[in-house]
């Protein structure tokens, strides 16, 4: 099953990728971590998305479609397909996505559009926690780690993305809108557009998911 998970930032999607990809055996693609690990690593990539990704604004195009095409081909066969989560991002990403899964003879299961308000973004983003090890997303109210600021799963420091504070949140919330939210439409054109109410618990966001999946 090949996925994209869409919606504003602090919608859910790394949230939900994190339990799809376990339960589907899928493999997941996110260009936010990419990006993020490529500027921790400092390299020639990570240097030229830095300024974007600290500011809100989205790193090119170019940038963006070269990067994934190149994990798109290398997707393990162990895999039972992929999940794509914070791309595409502008209906330019898109149009290339298609012509890559063309040439790969792949194609899209189903867009799983995570619908929620500015002021749940606001919330979610301002008391997210990411363990500096595995990755693993936890939030100060929603979602506490049993030690103050220590990962559950491997015991390693969670931070706070230099992105999400209120500022650099509300520019990534309007670039959102202006950017992204037209591939709302362009993928209802095509039929795959499956709107998921993200404002409920993650437990019972993933439930809708399944459901509109028809596992
Ligand atoms: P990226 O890392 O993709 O960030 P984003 O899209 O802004 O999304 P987030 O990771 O902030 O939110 P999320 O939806 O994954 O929410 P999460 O599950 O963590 O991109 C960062 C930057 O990289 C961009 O600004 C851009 O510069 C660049 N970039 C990336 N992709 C690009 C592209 N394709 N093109 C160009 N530039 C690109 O949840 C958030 C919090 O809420 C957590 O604390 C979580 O515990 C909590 N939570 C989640 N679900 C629930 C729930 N149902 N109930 C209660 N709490 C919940």
């Amino acid at each position: 099953m090949n996925l994209v998970l869409l919606g504003p930032p602090g919608a859910g999607k790394g949230t939900q990728a994190e339990i799809l990809r376990d339960r589907l055996s899928l493999e997941h693609l996110s260009t936010g971590d990419i990006l993020r690990s490529e500027m921790k690593k400092e390299t020639e990539l990570g240097k030229k998305a830095k300024e974007y990704v600290e500011s809100g604004k989205l790193v090119p195009d170019k940038i963006i479609v070269g990067m994934i095409a190149e994990r798109l081909a290398n997707i393990s066969p162990d895999k039972k397909g992929f999940l794509l989560d914070g791309f595409p991002r502008t209906v330019a990403q898109a149009e290339e996505l298609d012509k890559i899964l063309d040439d790969m003879g792949k194609k899209l299961d189903a867009v799983l559009y995570l619908r929620v308000s500015w002021e749940v973004v606001k919330e979610r983003l301002t008391g997210r926690l990411i363990c500096r090890g595995c990755g693993a997303i936890y939030h100060k109210k929603n979602k506490p780690p049993k030690k103050d600021m220590v990962c559950d799963i491997c015991g390693e420091e969670l931070y706070q993305r230099s992105d999400d504070n209120e500022i650099v949140i509300k520019n990534r919330f309007d670039v959102y809108n202006e950017q992204t939210a037209p591939l709302i439409e362009y993928y209802k054109e095509r039929s795959l557009l499956k709107e998921i109410n993200s404002e409920v618990s993650a437990e019972d966001t993933y439930t809708q998911i399944i459901s509109v999946l028809g596992l």
